[in-house]
């Protein structure tokens, strides 16, 4: 029987090209010179896409699929994916959720602690001789014992809280509801109030429509001149003209970035400030991590040919 034809957006790790190269007939969409005419050309028997989280399935590529059935997500967040266009035919959407939760959570209070302590100044310190010639690096902020606010406390915003509690920290949170497993946290509904007692905020919610921008102006006024902002989720959950305005200014202390909106081209505003730490979307970018995303995208895939059960279906 021959392969199903599976349409790949963006590049999987070598190892997991090799295991869906066994099973599918893989046309790499980042490799045509042409994305369109490479579209049109193998439209008619392209049954899968298999993507990544940040560059989802856009309602036009999907309509240009007639014979599409499945979008696998190499990710948690499917917010790329434009999933009225998917319910519209019945295209079923899965995600990688669970998988990464820990890696992305590591690296969110990693980047509070480089950031609080400034230890990537602190390195160039060593490196360029100052620490020679000029003596003791500036004192930085302490990260234990303070406030922390973590906006949506879902599988990754539970984890970072987790970690947090290991330093002490005084933790509250918002989401749309109280949270049963919340113990030891304040319930603050609103993000504004959130951000107004807390000195690091963490923004952790899966993106939609409804959270776009809700890390607004005012939330990042009321975190302050010494606040910090954490952003492990996606750029859209953020007014990022607000966010450079604040940061340049100095009415948000400052940030620790993940993601970004166009990202890889980031706005170049934010290279020239001292007081944000950028970082290549990366959170769930551990090789034991990837791995199990990889796995779990082809477990989707086999099961939807297998006309079984979807492991993580989205919808
Ligand atoms: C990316 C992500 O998918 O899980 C998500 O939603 O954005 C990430 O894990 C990953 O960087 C691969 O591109």
């Amino acid at each position: 029987m021959a392969k199903p034809d599976i349409l790949l957006v963006g590049p999987y790790p070598e190892w997991d090209l090799v295991e869906l190269e066994a099973q599918y007939n893989v046309l790499k969409l980042y490799e045509a010179e042409d994305r369109d005419t490479f579209v049109q050309d193998h439209a008619g028997g392209i049954r899968a896409i298999a993507t990544r989280g940040e560059l989802g399935a856009s309602a036009d590529l999907i309509a240009q699929l007639p014979k599409l059935e499945i979008v696998s997500v190499y990710g948690v967040g499917y917010d790329a994916v434009n999933l009225d266009a998917c319910r519209a035919r019945s295209i079923r959407v899965t995600n990688t959720p669970d998988v990464l939760t820990n890696d992305v959570a590591d690296l969110g209070v990693a980047m509070m602690l480089v950031q609080s302590r400034g230890m990537i100044g602190a390195e160039t310190w060593v490196k360029d001789g100052s620490w020679g010639t000029k003596g003791l690096y500036p004192l930085k902020r302490r990260v234990w014992g303070r406030k922390a606010g973590v906006l949506g406390l879902g599988r990754i915003g539970f984890e970072v809280a987790k970690r947090l509690k290991g330093f002490d920290m005084d933790i509250a949170y918002s989401d749309v509801a109280e949270k049963p497993y919340g113990e030891g946290m304040t319930f603050i509904p609103d993000p504004v109030e959130l951000a107004r007692r807390s000195d690091f905020l963490f923004v952790t919610l899966a993106a939609s429509t409804v959270t776009c921008h809700i890390v607004s102006k005012n939330v990042i006024e009321a975190l302050g001149p010494e606040g910090m902002l954490i952003n492990i989720s996606r750029a859209s959950n953020i007014d990022e003209e607000a966010l450079l305005e604040a940061l340049e200014s100095g009415a948000l202390g400052s940030a620790a970035l993940d993601v970004f909106e166009a990202e890889p081209k980031l706005n170049p505003r934010f290279l020239k400030l001292d007081n944000v730490l950028v970082q290549p979307h990366h959170a769930s970018g551990t090789i034991e991590t990837r791995k199990a995303m990889g796995k779990l995208v082809r477990d989707n895939l086999a099961a939807h040919f297998a006309g079984a059960a979807l492991p993580t279906p989205v919808i």
